[in-house]
């Protein structure tokens, strides 16, 4: 940790660390560390030195869809925090994700756009791709959450918690930065969402544990947090599936056309 970035959290304790519930926050921790998606076969097989740019292409198409709606999640939390102090940072996160100039980079979701248009992927494929069932549905799971004030602190706990706490191993980010230059002779500038993403991701979990247990102060609404940090991986869980199973499918429907186009030619002979 840099000195500016120890004084900034130690800043960030001395004026809210005497509101956080830290035994709450362990509980939290450990069931983010309890999580099970980050281990997905799907995550596994994007870190193995493999190249397979039909199922990259399908999990940045996608992932593009959750990154679009991203500041949307941001924005609503903005909206019902009662805490000052929570709502501007919240305010500052919303700023980085639309403009990028906190990171010196470029709107969050324009950085995606990069990372799918050096796949080859051009815009027009990209707004005529479905978007899966799995995909909508954490979509959908996550806005209702962070969309009302009643379920504020359940919003901030699949969002800044189990949504930011995703990708935070470190075989996640040997993928990213090692595998896909060399594998898809991928540049820096192609994958500027990602190294954004790695540094930032660690202290927006930080704050969400920070938040969640400083908010919660019922054991009912602890509970009801804990639950959304589980029901955030589980979605996710499926989210991964949905992307196999549509992998799969064109998989082997390539393999079908592939077989009766060889058939053809036999018969033909
Ligand atoms: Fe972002």
């Amino acid at each position: 940790m840099t000195t500016k970035l120890r004084l900034a959290v130690n800043k960030h304790y001395e004026l809210r660390g005497q509101y956080i519930d830290l035994a709450f926050r362990k509980e939290l921790e450990d069931v983010l560390f309890s999580c099970t998606s980050s281990s997905h076969a799907l995550l596994k097989e994007l870190t193995r030195p493999r190249r397979n740019l039909p199922l990259l292409r399908l999990v940045g198409l996608q992932a593009y869809q959750l990154v679009s709606f991203f500041p949307r999640y941001i924005g609503s939390l903005y909206h019902h925090c009662d805490i000052a102090y929570y709502r501007k940072r919240l305010a500052i996160r919303l700023y980085e994700e639309e403009t990028g100039i906190l990171s010196g980079t470029a709107n969050h979701e324009v950085l995606m756009l990069r990372f799918l248009r050096a796949l080859g992927i051009s815009d027009a494929e990209r707004d005529e791709v479905p978007v899966l069932l799995s995909t909508q549905n954490l979509i959908d799971y996550r806005w209702q959450l962070v969309n009302s004030p009643d379920t504020f602190h359940s919003g901030v706990a699949a969002i800044m918690i189990a949504s930011e706490g995703q990708y935070l191993e470190e075989e996640t980010h040997r993928g990213r930065h090692v595998l896909l230059p060399m594998l898809y002779g991928l540049k820096p500038e192609d994958l500027a969402f990602f190294s954004v993403h790695t540094r930032e991701d660690v202290f927006h979990v930080r704050e969400g544990l920070d938040l969640t247990a400083e908010i919660c102060l019922t054991r009912e609404q602890k509970d009801q947090a804990l639950q959304a940090v589980c029901e955030t991986d589980d979605y996710f869980s499926r989210y991964y599936d949905g992307i196999l199973e549509a992998y799969e499918s064109s998989h082997s429907t390539n393999v079908a056309t592939q077989n009766s186009e060889y058939m053809r030619d036999v018969c033909a002979c």
